[in-house]
């Protein structure tokens, strides 16, 4: 069978069509994977401007999803389901994405699946690596995201721990905008962060210890939190200008590679601490942050060091993708799950506990 995956929930309008292989152990082949970036628009404001995002899906999404398909060399006729992402993420953008794919699915005859964004992440890995061994450890660290679950069986994911503030992805983000490095922060602090001192400023990383009051169901010893870290940037670079600095190049570089080593120390260290608490017979990382020089590397040295086998999906499908998300809405509706035409969209819908 062939699914078309369609995914709006920020500012990437994308259609995807999978295919199924029938071999168990790799059980999807990318057919398409059609991506309009909205980068451009966003950069001038410093950010996604939800307003501006939803508008640009309205005009992207109809080439973007012809695209797909003609890539694909399929029709209507050829599909025997439609996925979108239902949520979380802005709701304007989610809503142009769930009004299209509604409005597909009921005139070519289709069922529809409504997919949750991180589960889309997670089994990225599974589109680009094959079926991973579990109980895998996954972490999905993103620009709205930074969270650990557990996978026991396919398709069920387990929320363990999440940040009490900012996302990894937001974090670098604030702190390429504090340092003028543009919008978005994580690719540019990665390229700087090659030619830094990793330790020319040694901020410490945060550890949480007692449970979150809002999650009391979580430990909490396993959540991150990324303000503190942005906040002694931002109060270390107006201390360096208050005392006349100008941040040249070298220095730039240094602090980029400081931030990104904290940031990257932190996410893997707990990442294999969930993964010996819960046995796991695998560690995975995906989400846009995980397209990170650094974090891939260090993350796959820290699994050969322990012998735990390390996946990361492919570097275009680490940030956000369709391809993803019809592989997510395969994995349910193999599972008989398929959402009717009266679904919406969920700015804050939830995966696991
Ligand atoms: O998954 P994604 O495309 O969108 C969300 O669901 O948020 O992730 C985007 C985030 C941004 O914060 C961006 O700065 C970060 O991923 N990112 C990176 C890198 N590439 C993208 N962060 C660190 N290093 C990178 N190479
Ligand atoms: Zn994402």
């Amino acid at each position: 069978m062939n699914i078309l995956g369609i995914e709006t929930s920020c500012d990437e309008t994308s259609a995807a069509v999978i295919a199924e292989t029938g071999d168990v152990a790799r059980p999807w082949a990318i057919r398409s994977n059609v991506i309009a970036s909205q980068v451009e628009i966003h950069r001038e404001w410093g950010g996604v401007v939800p307003e501006l995002a939803s508008r640009q899906h309205v005009r992207d999404i109809c080439g973007v999803v012809e695209k797909a398909l003609a890539d694909a060399q399929v029709g209507w006729t050829d599909l025997g389901a439609v996925a979108v992402t239902q949520g979380p993420g802005l709701v304007g953008s989610l809503l142009v994405g769930v009004s299209f794919a509604k409005a597909a699915a009921a005139a070519a005859g289709l069922p529809i699946v409504g997919v949750h964004h991180l589960a889309g992440h997670i089994e990225s890995l599974v589109l680009h690596n094959g079926e991973l061994p579990l109980p895998a450890v996954i972490l999905v660290v993103s620009g709205g995201h930074t969270s650990l679950y557990l996978v026991k069986s396919p398709g069920s994911y387990e929320l363990l721990s999440r940040t009490r503030d900012d996302a990894a992805g937001e974090a670098y983000d604030k702190v390429a905008k504090l340092l003028g490095l543009g919008y978005p922060g994580g690719p540019v602090i990665d390229r700087l962060a090659k030619q830094g001192n990793d330790t020319a400023v040694r901020w410490p990383g945060t550890r949480l210890t007692h449970a979150d009051r809002n999650a009391p169901q979580l430990k909490g010893d396993l959540d991150f939190s990324f303000s503190g870290l942005k906040t002694a940037v931002l109060r270390h670079v107006t201390l360096r200008r208050e005392q006349g600095a100008d941040l040249g190049e070298q220095e730039i570089a240094d602090l980029c590679a400081s931030f990104q080593r904290v940031v990257v120390k932190t996410l893997v260290e707990r990442t294999f601490k969930a993964a010996m608490i819960h046995g796991a017979r695998s560690v995975g990382v995906a989400g846009g942050v995980s397209a990170n020089s650094r974090l891939r590397a260090d993350i796959k040295a820290y699994g050969e060091a322990r012998e735990i086998p390390t996946f990361v999906p492919d570097l275009t499908l680490s940030t956000d993708n369709a391809a993803m998300i019809a592989a997510a809405g395969l994995r349910r509706l193999r599972a008989g799950i398929t959402s009717s035409l009266d679904m919406n969209a969920d700015a804050a819908l939830a995966l696991g506990s």
